[in-house]
């Protein structure tokens, strides 16, 4: 009986981890036309998928007169992107809770704080009652006005999300600030004043590499640098790769895509890389383990560890390993007596222009032929056998530890 509880605890546990609740925005504000512009931005900006991943919040809709007063300055995306998220509070006010507002006045956060690109106070809206039941807000930083109004309840969900109607945009400076265009940031200096320094010099140090990311920052780049001490603990290997091998490794840690963390979290799957070129594929596979996302390859398995910037088009996080790709490194030695083969494929000097496999595994290595890559999948095979054993280990150990505390 007891076992049967855990169980179904345990199964519980397990069937979590996913990560959309019930609600849908773009559903919700599909039914009403007048928002369709406010609706259409919110899927553009990729901010209906991380609307759709947060409960407890409102957001705050404007029709489309609203949205085209302010489409007609020509925003880029990213303010476009920070001006909506200023409009989504972290906190449920149905219609009920905003007309009855403790001490008749709130400050509440936002997406555009959350985010990390609002300086100070900007990132927070002030909502008062106001005489005759009506209910106001401003931000924060907006010098204590208060002109947009609430209009109407759209829908509630409690307490996951309540969608609410305005009269207007929030007016925000700051948020409406104009941001720089994408391709005039320092990809290794943002990546440099936040943990990944050694990987930045790398990189500046492979202008072939180091152009590839800035060419690519327009069209929508997810940039992946492993933190400095597993980095700086992986040079030497990374020194042993041939001039080609360097350029397509550390192109691999980029991703040719805009990806919010939380599109990372709902698309799991391969990812091909800014290396991948015809049968090179330089991919990994996304996937979530409970709250974190992993990056793995045949051998490694890397978790992302922080966001260092994430203005569409860019996103650059921190991984707390270096991620080999299968093509240059084979499967790391597993417990295996046999000895594990070199782990660093000394390639041979290559021309400065890639043939199809020059940077992978020398030609004659098996390795390099499908015999060995059937290996490789069969041994991997194996590891995840092992790898489920550890889990019916694991689990075992938690049901006889549950037992022994009921
Ligand atoms: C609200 O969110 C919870 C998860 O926090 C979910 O289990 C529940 O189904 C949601 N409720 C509705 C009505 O969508
Ligand atoms: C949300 O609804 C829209 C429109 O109904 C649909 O296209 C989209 O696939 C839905 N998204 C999710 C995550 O279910
Ligand atoms: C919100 O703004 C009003 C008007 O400026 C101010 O009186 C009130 O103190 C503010 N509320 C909060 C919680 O900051
Ligand atoms: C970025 O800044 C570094 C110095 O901080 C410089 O060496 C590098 O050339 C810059 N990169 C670009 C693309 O401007
Ligand atoms: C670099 O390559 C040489 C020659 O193949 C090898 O002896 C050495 O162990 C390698 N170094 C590292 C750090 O892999
Ligand atoms: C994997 O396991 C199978 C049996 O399940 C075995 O025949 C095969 O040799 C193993 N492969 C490796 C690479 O260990």
């Amino acid at each position: 009986m007891q076992l049967t509880v855990l169980l179904s605890l345990l199964f519980l546990l397990s069937t979590t981890t996913t990560f959309t609740y019930g609600h849908n925005i773009t559903k919700i504000l599909g039914q009403h036309p007048s928002l369709s512009t406010f609706n259409h931005y919110l899927t553009l900006t990729h901010l209906a998928g991380e609307i759709n991943q947060r409960t407890t919040i409102t957001v705050c809709a404007v029709d489309n007169a609203a949205m085209s007063e302010m489409l007609s300055k020509n925003p880029s995306i990213t303010t476009i992107k920070n001006i909506l998220s200023l409009h989504v509070l972290l906190d449920y006010f149905g219609a009920k809770k905003l007309h009855q507002i403790r001490d008749g006045s709130a400050l509440s956060a936002t997406m555009f704080q959350a985010t990390g690109s609002a300086p100070g106070s900007a990132g927070f809206v002030n909502i008062t009652d106001v005489k005759g039941g009506k209910v106001a807000f401003g931000p924060k930083d907006n010098g204590g006005n208060l002109d947009v109004f609430y209009v109407k309840s759209v829908e509630e969900v409690p307490y996951n999300i309540s969608v609410i109607q305005i009269s207007k945009l929030f007016p925000s400076d700051v948020a409406a600030a104009p941001t720089p265009a994408p391709s005039a940031m320092n990809l290794t200096d943002i990546m440099s004043a936040h943990g990944c320094k050694v990987f930045a010099d790398t990189l500046i140090a492979n202008p072939d590499a180091s152009k590839t990311y800035q060419d690519n920052i327009d069209g929508g780049l997810t940039v992946f640098c492993p933190l400095d001490d597993p980095f700086k603990a992986f040079l030497p290997k990374f020194k042993n790769l041939t001039a080609s091998g360097k350029e397509s490794f550390l192109e691999f840690y980029g991703v040719p895509i805009y990806q919010s963390l939380a599109m990372l979290k709902s698309n799991n799957g391969i990812m091909n890389t800014l290396a991948t070129n015809g049968d090179k594929k330089f991919d990994f596979t996304v996937q979530n383990d409970a709250e974190d996302v992993t990056l793995k390859t045949r051998s490694t398995t890397a978790k992302i560890v922080g966001t260092l910037i994430d203005e569409q088009p860019l996103a650059i996080y921190s991984i707390d390993k270096v991620l080999l790709p299968k093509e240059l490194f084979k499967a790391a030695p597993t417990p295996a007596p046999a000895p594990a083969p070199e782990e660093v494929a000394d390639a041979p000097k290559s021309s400065k222009h890639k043939k199809p496999s020059a940077d992978a595994a020398p030609s004659d290595s098996p390795a390099d032929s499908p015999v060995g890559d059937a290996a490789d999948q069969a041994a991997d095979n194996n590891a995840s056998v092992r790898l489920d054993g550890g889990r019916l280990v694991a689990i075992v150990l938690s049901l006889c530890l549950g037992l022994l505390l009921l």
